[in-house]
């Protein structure tokens, strides 16, 4: 008898990654020196100390509901498939309307999808939509889903109590992604996941803002890069193999942290600041230029970065993505891009956003905030 062959689950994998993007920042922004202004704080400690520029607002009307259908239609407008072939919605946020009823059901039925779909919302703090986005490519992966597509959105407003460290970073934003054939990028089907249960950024059920423990937050983040970039070096020569990325994106909740947490591995890998600062101003600084304009937008964050790092990207270019979810859970994946990238359709709904959002005052915060009753889940 032939003895029995392996199975290669992967072999066949570069079918599989993001086919469309679509993004959306909501109608408001608040310049960061306007909420220096109202907290008297030195504007540099926002602009410099935490890396931060403009934070992207929801008027009281608007909710994630829209942010995140706005991006899905963008997402599908531009897809070569049609809505009757989508056979999963998966929403990753920390914003959600309500404790039972998933995000994705006011997508869908704001998008009139129904039936043969599996629509779920995913839930672990920032990290919530690279969640649903593994789950689309494994769902993928494992051949089951024969010829349908998966909507992947991830979708946050981030508010902190007012005069919270945190409110700084505040921020707003949606990424919606479909999950087919790679044509804007491959996502690579091995990544490296690093998860340890603290209580660094957590939501009590009852109560309207997270409890954060900033500084805590920060070492856990840097733990966590640390281990996966570990993961994917495997006693590799570290140099090499940062090489063969074009660019590392990040979750980021705030610029300045993500340069806290690349020292922190560069540390681990005995680099002199020289080369760190190298490594930082040439693969990942360019990557936040459209985090400065919205914020944190906690799922989003990530994947704003990475959308803005894939536009006009040469195909097969390599990139790295870090997501990070407090609680706390954390994974690297790896991916290139496919002959899409290089057009970046998705480019022009963050010029349109911009060019059309009202820029508020000092004084519209307060009203605003004061407006905004938020409701307690
Ligand atoms: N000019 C330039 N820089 C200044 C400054 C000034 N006038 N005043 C202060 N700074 C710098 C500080 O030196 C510090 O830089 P460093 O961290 O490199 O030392 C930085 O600004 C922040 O100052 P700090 O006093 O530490 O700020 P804070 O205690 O008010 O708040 C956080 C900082 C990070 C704790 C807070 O913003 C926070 O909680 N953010 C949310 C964290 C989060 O999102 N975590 C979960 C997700 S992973």
């Amino acid at each position: 008898m032939a003895s029995k062959q392996p199975i290669d689950y992967f072999a066949d994998f570069s079918h599989v990654g993001i086919a469309s993007i679509g993004l959306h920042f909501p109608p408001l922004a608040l310049p960061i020196v306007e909420l220096a202004k109202l907290r008297n704080v030195d504007p540099d400690k926002y602009l410099i100390g935490l890396g931060c520029k403009e934070m992207a607002l929801c008027p009281e009307d608007y909710t994630v509901v829209e942010l995140a259908t706005v991006a899905a239609k963008r997402a599908l407008s531009r897809w070569q498939g049609e809505n009757k072939n989508i056979g999963m919605i998966a929403v990753g946020t920390e914003s959600a309307v309500d404790m039972s009823r998933p995000l994705s059901a006011w997508v869908a039925a704001n998008l009139g999808l129904k039936g043969a779909i599996r629509s779920y919302e995913a839930k672990h703090a920032c990290y919530g939509g690279t969640l649903a986005l593994r789950q689309a490519i494994e769902w993928k992966l494992a051949g089951i889903a024969g010829q349908k597509a998966a909507l992947v959105i991830a979708v946050d407003e981030a508010l902190y109590e007012q005069q919270d460290p945190g409110e700084p970073t505040q921020g707003a934003g949606a990424v919606a992604m479909i999950i087919d054939d790679p044509v804007i990028a491959h996502v690579e089907p091995f990544s490296y996941p690093w998860s340890e249960p603290v209580f660094d950024f957590y939501r009590p059920v009852g109560c309207a803002y997270p409890i954060v423990d900033g500084k805590f937050s920060l070492e856990c983040y840097c733990q966590a890069v640390k281990a996966c970039y570990q993961a994917l070096i495997n006693g590799r020569d570290p140099e090499k193999v940062l090489a063969e990325f074009h660019a590392l994106c990040f979750h980021v909740p705030f610029p300045k942290m993500v340069k806290k947490a690349l020292a922190s591995l560069g540390k681990l890998l005995n680099w002199d600041e020289e080369k760190i600062n190298n490594l930082f101003k040439q693969k990942v600084d360019p990557t936040m230029d459209w985090n400065r304009l919205c914020g944190n937008a906690y799922t989003a964050s990530l994947w704003i970065a990475v959308a803005n790092t894939l536009k006009n990207l040469d195909q097969d270019k390599r990139i790295a993505a870090f997501s990070y979810g407090s609680g706390f859970g954390s994974e690297l994946l790896t991916l290139s891009a496919g002959p899409a990238a290089a057009q970046g359709a998705w480019a022009k709904d963050v010029e349109e956003d911009i060019k059309q959002r009202h820029y508020i005052s000092a004084a519209d915060y307060q009203a605003l905030r004061k407006r905004k009753t938020k409701t307690i889940i």
